[in-house]
């Protein structure tokens, strides 16, 4: 037996795990030991610094509750929830990029007529939200369904306001047999991530902003297609570049055109400046 060392260390740890572990589960731990050591190695890491990451796991731990999820947070603001979703979801032939899920997505939303609105009485620039949903081949897609939620346009979500759930700026619209979709909501406003808990201080040491473009999410998907999670991202936010997690592609950017008072090209009548965003979507087969 000979003394285990800087570097014999970490093949002894490899060395341990049982032929009966499957391959996948052998590669990814087997590489997780070797990335933990050789990040030790290479910052050589202090007593004190290993026990403030200790420290700051586990407070990200108990920072996650039933309707707070302070890990994924973690691994959004990092950069990871960005980089498995590229890993996993190549776009393909100009296909719908996808972006992170965020925690604010309730499932089971009701839908709404095509058209229809799904923000009455949220605060915000009303915004009419058209579009058509094809295949990669140009195909119209029709009953392809948006399961659409925002925040309001002063940059809060219902599910975060005091009070039982009312919600809002969220539904589902389907397209209509050309593949077109409409509905109204509301023009979404720039919004910082969650800063009162460990993320928060892991970007105040980062010197970082918190903030996120203002955007919509949704989820499309269509019989015969693979389903996109992602947003659309306001053109004129000054946080396009910054985004706290990383989530904007070049394709998700729309332009909010923005009107004044009068009949918008629905026929509907609006007292006050409202937008309209045209947005296509391209799916991918499944
Ligand atoms: C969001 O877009 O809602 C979001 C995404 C990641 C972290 C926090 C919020
Ligand atoms: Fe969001």
């Amino acid at each position: 037996m000979s003394d285990l060392d800087v570097t014999t260390l970490t093949d002894a740890v490899l060395a341990r795990m049982s032929a009966q572990v499957t391959p996948r589960t052998r590669q990814l731990i087997g590489a997780l030991v070797r990335h933990l050591h050789d990040f030790a190695r290479e910052v050589e890491l202090t007593e004190a610094e290993w026990f403030t990451a200790i420290d700051f796991l586990t407070r990200t731990g108990q920072n996650c509750t039933e309707n707070r999820q302070e890990f994924i947070l973690l691994s959004d603001i990092l950069g990871l929830s960005s980089l498995v979703i590229a890993l996993n979801h190549p776009v393909a032939a100009g296909s719908l990029a996808s972006s992170v899920l965020g925690p604010f997505y309730l499932p089971d939303v009701p839908e709404v007529p095509l058209g229809g609105e799904l923000a009455s009485g949220v605060p915000g620039t009303p915004t009419r939200y058209t579009g058509q949903i094809t295949d990669t081949a140009g195909q119209p897609l029709a009953g392809a369904v948006l399961d659409i939620w925002s925040s309001d346009g002063e940059g809060w979500y219902d599910v975060q306001k005091p009070g039982p759930l009312q919600t809002s700026a969220r539904g589902r619209v389907r397209t209509g047999a050309d593949g077109r979709y409409a509905f109204w909501s509301i023009k979404p406003a720039d919004y910082p991530v969650p800063t009162d808990g460990p993320a928060g201080e892991l970007l105040r040491a980062m010197d970082r902003d918190a903030m996120r473009p203002g955007h919509l999410h949704f989820i499309a998907s269509a019989p015969g297609c693979a389903s996109v999670t992602t947003q659309i991202f306001a053109s004129d936010s000054p946080y396009l570049r910054s985004d706290a997690v990383f989530g904007v592609s070049e394709s998700l950017v729309a332009v909010f055109e923005h009107h004044l008072p009068g009949v918008a090209p629905d026929g509907r009548r609006l007292e006050q400046a409202f937008c309209t965003v045209n947005f296509d979507i391209r799916l991918r087969p499944d």
